[in-house]
């Protein structure tokens, strides 16, 4: 019998790739051959966002399907990018895995998939090859998803996923309560979207059904409470770079290096990060508000700021104002940077990933969340760990960081 071949399948978004990717590596680490599977579109970002001296193969074996999106800009709404990939893909993935399976020694043993992927669940289930569900979110998040039929049974939804009831809702007696208007598929866009996403939310909880188990991204040191109460769902996190220093790699942008020197210039303790992930966009008043708070801390700043991230952005002067303590760049290796001594805060969206690396790196956190599960992410942060505000507060944070250099303890 040959190697265990597991087959990788994260879903087509940034803070998606990084851990499968990470996952990915420690696999490999472990003796099992990797085929890891994205969309022609990711497939292309991560390639070309890799150092051109080095080979992703040598990794693990890449593979690309297409998604069934023709414009770049459908991808950014994710409800239309995932119907059109569960349209196309799974009869792709069966015909992928048959390839796959012609070298008798090779033959696929596994499937991982993101949740956000269910339909490879049952793509598994029809080949019958095992298969694990990794949901990259906080395992509150997925906790939230399988209590949909206790919220419409409550009341508390109608069954477009609506909300009926504004309250606090405790998914078992342990648990954080969680305000019902933080419902993952209620803070995604528009009505219609909310909509698509609650359903999208039922049919991955079917699939998801068919999975031989389910992984998460998050540790039972820091959601103790949800996975004592909902133990089918398994801590294999967090999955961070192993070595801080290490390159990352499974990025969509090149990451700029050079605000790694800015970093060394700079006291310990004495620098704001702020950045947003991969996927928040901020109209023009949102960005005054930020600039403006930045500039009015006269406190050194490091911001990433995406090519695609701002609708309209003025900048009105500001980067000539601050450009003796600020350093705006478009990706940063963020991990090395919340692991630079200089870097004492993070002004950050909260996106999982984000999170459980600022979490790690013990530096408080201001919360601006801004989609999904972010909501439920900034809960954490502000009133269970206690290791952060939400970003109405910043004043207050900053001069903690300004006063006392504060460093929390770190997981
Ligand atoms: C999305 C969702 O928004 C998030 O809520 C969900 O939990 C995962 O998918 P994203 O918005 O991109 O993710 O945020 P996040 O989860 O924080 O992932 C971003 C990743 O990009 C992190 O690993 C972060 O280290 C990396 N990053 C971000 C960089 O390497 N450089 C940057 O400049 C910014």
């Amino acid at each position: 019998m040959g190697k265990p071949h597991a087959l990788l399948i994260p879903y087509a978004a940034q803070g998606h790739v990084i851990p499968m990717m990470e996952l990915m590596q420690r696999l490999v680490n472990h003796g099992v051959k990797v085929t890891f599977l994205n969309t022609d579109f990711t497939h292309k970002l991560v390639t070309d966002a890799f150092s051109t001296d080095e080979n992703l193969n040598d990794l693990a074996s890449f593979v690309s399907l297409p998604d069934g999106v023709e414009a770049e800009e459908d991808r950014k709404d994710v409800c239309k990018l995932a119907e059109a990939i569960f349209q196309l893909m799974p009869s792709k993935l069966e015909e992928l895995i048959n390839k796959l399976n012609i070298n008798e020694g090779e033959k696929v043993t596994c499937i991982v998939a993101d949740t956000c992927m269910g339909w490879a669940f049952e793509v598994a289930d029809k080949m019958r090859i095992r298969s694990a569900a990794f949901w990259t979110a906080s395992a509150a998040g997925l906790a939230l998803l399988w209590s949909i039929p206790k919220f419409l049974e409550d009341g508390i939804i109608d069954n477009k996923g609506i909300l009926m009831k504004k309250q606090m809702v405790q998914l078992s007696p342990t648990m954080p309560a969680i305000n019902s208007e933080n419902f993952m598929w209620a803070r995604i866009g528009d009505m219609k979207t909310q909509e698509t996403a609650f359903h999208f939310a039922i049919k991955t909880n079917e699939f998801v059904k068919l999975a031989d188990c389910v992984i998460c991204n998050s540790a039972y040191e820091l959601e103790t409470s949800t996975f004592t109460s909902f133990p089918d769902i398994l801590p294999i996190g967090p999955l961070l770079a192993s070595n801080r220093v290490a390159k990352q790699i499974g990025h969509f942008w090149k990451e700029d290096s050079t605000c790694l020197t800015w970093l060394d210039q700079h006291p310990i303790g004495s620098v704001i990060y702020v950045a947003f992930g991969s996927f928040t966009v901020f109209d023009s008043r949102q960005f005054d508000e930020l600039a403006g708070g930045l500039e009015t801390t006269n406190m050194p700043f490091l911001w990433v700021v995406r090519p695609d991230m701002f609708e309209d952005m003025k900048n009105d002067g500001f980067d000539d104002r601050v450009s003796e303590r600020g350093k705006i760049v478009g990706w940063a290796p963020q991990q090395k940077v919340l692991n630079h001594p200089s870097v004492g805060c993070f002004v950050s969206h909260c996106g999982w990933n984000s999170v459980l690396e600022g979490v790690t790196s013990g530096l408080p956190f201001l919360c601006w969340p801004y989609f999904s599960d972010q909501f439920i992410n900034q809960m954490y942060i502000s009133d269970v760990w206690k290791t952060g505000l939400e970003f109405k507060k910043m004043k207050v944070v900053l001069f903690q960081v300004k006063k006392s250099r504060i460093k929390l303890n770190s997981y």
